[in-house]
């Protein structure tokens, strides 16, 4: 299984019922606000925050690469009554019709793109889909290994209907050369008539200041800042969590 499909079948129950975090809209609405409309959130999942968005009344689409995380986004969507376009392709694949003022990921998205290659196209494709003076914001993660007290334990949860959805980190390789994480990990969907169990490979590939500037540079983009989400300064060496706002060069 490609990267990019790794959010579907049960993996996709068990995301939404046990994702740790809910995504604030708050930061992204400030972006489109400041870099204009209409903007692209790209890896949009099931829609959090881009239905929020939509619903605070600004022009936004979404695209993800798993088929299961656009039919979702699309009911979601529906539910709350609002109107939005959900594509289905690949960042690194990017291939729309339309040209965005702002465009961006949110969460550590940016961070599921395997390796500098497939980063760097995406890279790429976000560019010919900015408008001239358009801009793009991408969150970047530099994970920890996890916690070896942590591999081998399952976190659970019911999904209120006599279902219950595991999550299990079965090993992890920790590879600080080619900045790669990857956490072979064990999904169950356990129901009265039987136990659906996938594994998958969940690769976190990250970037450094000095190697995100190097893509972006490649890419045709210019660092318009990083900057250290904890300390609000200028992104370094040691940041964990970041953002990168980048404009065509
Ligand atoms: C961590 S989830 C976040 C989703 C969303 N913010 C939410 O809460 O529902 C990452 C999303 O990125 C999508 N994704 C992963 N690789 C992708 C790629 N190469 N191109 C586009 N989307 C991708 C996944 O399918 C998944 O829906």
């Amino acid at each position: 299984m490609e990267p990019a499909d790794f959010y579907s079948g049960i993996v996709v129950d068990a995301y939404a019922k046990l994702k740790s975090s809910t995504f604030e809209a708050e930061p992204y609405l400030e972006f489109v606000r400041t870099h204009g409309q209409p903007a692209l959130e790209v890896g949009c999942g099931d829609g959090e925050p881009l239905l929020d968005l939509c619903a605070a009344g600004l022009e936004v689409d979404g695209v993800d690469s798993s088929m299961d995380m656009v039919e979702r986004c699309r009911t979601n969507a529906v539910a709350r009554g609002i109107a939005t376009h959900v594509f289905h392709q690949r960042a690194e694949s990017l291939n729309l019709d339309r040209r965005y003022s702002s465009i961006y990921f949110a969460g550590p998205t940016f961070n599921l793109l395997a390796d500098d290659e497939t980063a760097l196209q995406a890279l790429r494709a976000i560019r010919e889909h900015l408008t001239d003076d358009g801009a793009a914001l991408i969150p970047l993660w530099v994970p920890d290994p996890t916690p070896d007290d942590e591999l081998g334990v399952t976190r659970s949860t019911d999904d209120g209907q006599g279902i219950e959805l595991r999550y299990t980190p079965l090993s992890e390789t920790y590879d600080r050369e080619r900045r790669t994480r990857a956490t072979t990990s064990r999904y169950e969907r356990v129901a009265p008539g039987g136990t659906e169990v996938a594994d998958r490979e969940w690769i976190i590939h990250w970037h450094t200041p000095r190697s995100f500037s190097a893509l972006s540079t490649d890419a045709g983009l210019r660092v318009v800042g990083i900057i250290d989400d904890d300390t609000n300064e200028p992104a370094s060496n040691a940041s964990t969590v970041s953002t990168a706002t980048v404009q065509r060069l």
